[in-house]
């Protein structure tokens, strides 16, 4: 079979979306190790039965939902490179809005020769805390995680940008390992907020694949970062910012949650779409 007909065969497999012929253009190219400008200008050029095949294994897993970042072993985050796999939630351009925040408190507080300590809560494949790193100097960044096996991921990804002395990785259930009265100027946190009940609003594939301590906070989906807010003020971490990120419909929730814990300061944003996305706490 020649590429185009290779391409043919696959969207219409996938099921003619505009969906299906990304995906289909991004696994072929990462089965013949090409981008997707050398599979345009080569359409008449023949690929191998072998890897068909093996296109065609993976085109079977991308129809069972499975994201096309677990095949390919890579998520674009922040124009970084990411290695993801399924122990990992594959992070999602709308977090660019966290890393956006913090890096603009950063640089509008930046002090010749200061360095900021800044803590990423939930971590995942360490791309918050990388994206930091590699876009602001000045600044150690403490990333945490619940679960081991995403530890593991966050560590290759810290390995791969060589950010071995600016990020350092604990395991850590929200902030256990954080001792009473430690300061940080920046706290942010990605944390799960699908609720099992209310505001369960999650895709049948994303369920199914990524991992569930990523997916999901409790009933309503904020219960982590009830928990959260709560170990910060019975252990009086300091911060300067502190931001995390929330879903659809959980505006509301949020103000009266942040109301409950932090006097004044703080803020809901919206993201370019005009959903509620993002709380920032001034401390
Ligand atoms: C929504 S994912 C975010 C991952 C990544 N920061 C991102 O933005 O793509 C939430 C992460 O929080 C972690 N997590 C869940 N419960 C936690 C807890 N109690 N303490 C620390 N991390 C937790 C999960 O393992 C998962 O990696």
């Amino acid at each position: 079979m020649i590429i185009r007909d290779v391409l043919k065969f696959a969207v219409e497999y996938l099921g003619k979306t505009e969906n299906a012929v990304l995906d289909s253009e991004v696994v072929l190219g990462f089965v013949l190790g090409v981008d997707k400008e050398y599979l345009f200008a080569h359409g008449n050029e023949e690929v191998d039965g072998f890897l068909v095949n093996l296109f065609k294994k993976y085109l079977d897993r991308v129809k069972n939902g499975e994201p096309v970042s677990y095949i390919t072993n890579s998520k674009e985050f922040y124009g970084l490179d990411f290695f993801v796999d399924k122990r990992v939630l594959v992070p999602r351009p709308e977090t660019e809005m966290l890393v956006e925040e913090v890096l603009q408190f950063l640089k509008s507080n930046a002090d010749a020769g200061k360095c900021f300590r800044v803590l990423d809560v939930g971590t995942g494949s360490g791309n918050i805390a990388i994206a930091l790193a590699k876009n602001f100097d000045g600044q150690d960044v403490v990333a945490l995680d619940v679960s081991e096996s995403a530890i593991e991921v966050a560590k290759i990804n810290i390995e791969q940008h060589s950010l071995e002395d600016k990020v350092q990785v604990y395991q850590s259930d929200l902030l256990d390992v954080i001792d009473d009265g430690e300061n940080f100027d920046v706290i942010v946190a990605n944390l799960p907020y699908i609720g099992r009940i209310k505001n369960n609003y999650v895709g049948g594939g994303v369920e199914k694949h990524e991992p569930g301590t990523a997916l999901f906070g409790g009933n309503d989906g904020l219960k982590l970062y009830k928990k959260m807010f709560q170990q910060i003020a019975d252990k009086r971490v300091g911060f300067k910012l502190l931001v995390g990120e929330f879903g659809f419909g959980q505006g509301k929730d949020l103000e009266i949650l942040l109301s409950k814990y932090f006097d004044h300061g703080w803020r809901i944003k919206s993201d370019l779409a005009g959903i509620d996305r993002m709380f920032a706490v001034e401390g």
